[in-house]
């Protein structure tokens, strides 16, 4: 049982963007069904993204459920390849729609208020959160205080996303950084993802951020942003299908030359490792494109 909680302390450094590669890229076998749980307190964006529905399933369902006990005697069904679907035995699965390429998310609302309420709920209640064997958590902004701040501790590896260059997000991360080192005692682990190209060295960055290590640096990338959002497509001619391979050197087919992709597949496994569960023989799950 892992909660990765992916978030931002100030702008929007590519937080959902991130979280979503991370647990498309996860390291999974036949019992682990990462999901992802978008659970922003200021409204979701993958359902506009992906043309979900959130009335059914989604954030909102969760927390309510989360908020109910387990009933007597129900047990806790590891997923198995034929019940991950969203009737699946996995508690929180029930609350997923499965993305084309096979990713399972838990959608929030796009409406803030519905999304606030649900985040507070979920971090007052975080058992199904918890239930699950892999889950990254969206958590949007997390200022100090908030639900989203609150859901943090509930998590047991943190990841705090910033954006290169951004000197307002630089002060955000310096001022915070007492906070995050309580994160730290509390036993969450803790480290940076910086966005973009990032022209300062490691040790510079983790001074500001109160000794956080630097665990990943995500290059700016539109493709992978673009497939992300659902809005990528392979090429389909000859033509273009060659001109991908002259560009990239690489199966227009495959998904990892993509950076974005890559960077969050490569912290997926170092995150996965820091949890001892040794999946990572298992197949990666990819986001798989379909043509239009
Ligand atoms: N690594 C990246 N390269 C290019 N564009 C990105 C990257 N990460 C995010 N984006 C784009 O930036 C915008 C904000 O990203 P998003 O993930 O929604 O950020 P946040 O969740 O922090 O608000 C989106 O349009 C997204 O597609
Ligand atoms: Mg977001």
């Amino acid at each position: 049982m892992t909660v990765v909680a992916v978030c931002s302390l100030s702008g929007a450094p590519g937080v959902t963007s991130l979280a979503t590669a991370m647990a498309a890229a996860w390291p999974s076998g036949p019992v682990t069904v990462p999901v992802l749980v978008e659970a922003d307190a200021s409204g979701g964006d993958v359902a506009a993204w992906h043309g979900m529905e959130t009335a059914s399933s989604g954030l909102v369902s969760l927390a309510a459920a989360s908020r109910s006990p387990l009933p007597a005697g129900s047990s806790v069904t590891l997923p198995s390849p034929e019940n991950t679907g969203t009737g699946g035995h996995h508690p929180v699965l029930r609350h997923a729609v499965e993305l084309s390429g096979g990713l399972q998310v838990v959608a929030a609302p796009s409406d803030p208020l519905k999304a606030g309420r649900a985040v507070e709920a979920l971090a007052r209640h975080p058992r199904l959160l918890k239930s699950g064997r892999v889950t990254v958590v969206d958590v949007g902004r997390a200022v100090p205080g908030s639900a989203g701040a609150a859901l943090l501790c509930h998590a047991d590896i943190t990841v705090v996303v910033v954006e290169a260059g951004r000197v307002d997000q630089a002060e955000r991360l310096r001022v915070c950084a007492p906070v995050l080192a309580s994160l730290r005692q509390d036993g969450v682990r803790v480290g940076l993802a910086i966005t973009g190209a990032c022209p300062y060295p490691e040790a510079e960055i983790s001074q500001i951020a109160g000794g956080l290590p630097v665990w990943a640096r995500i290059p700016w990338d539109l493709s992978g942003a673009a497939l992300v959002r659902g809005e990528h497509h392979p090429p389909q001619r000859i033509r273009d299908r060659l001109a991908a391979w002259h560009a990239h050197r690489r199966d227009p087919d495959s998904l990892e030359w993509m950076p974005l992709i890559s960077a969050a597949k490569a912290l997926a496994e170092l995150c996965d490792d820091f949890d001892g569960l040794g999946l990572g023989v298992g197949q990666t799950r990819t986001l798989e494109v379909r043509a239009a």
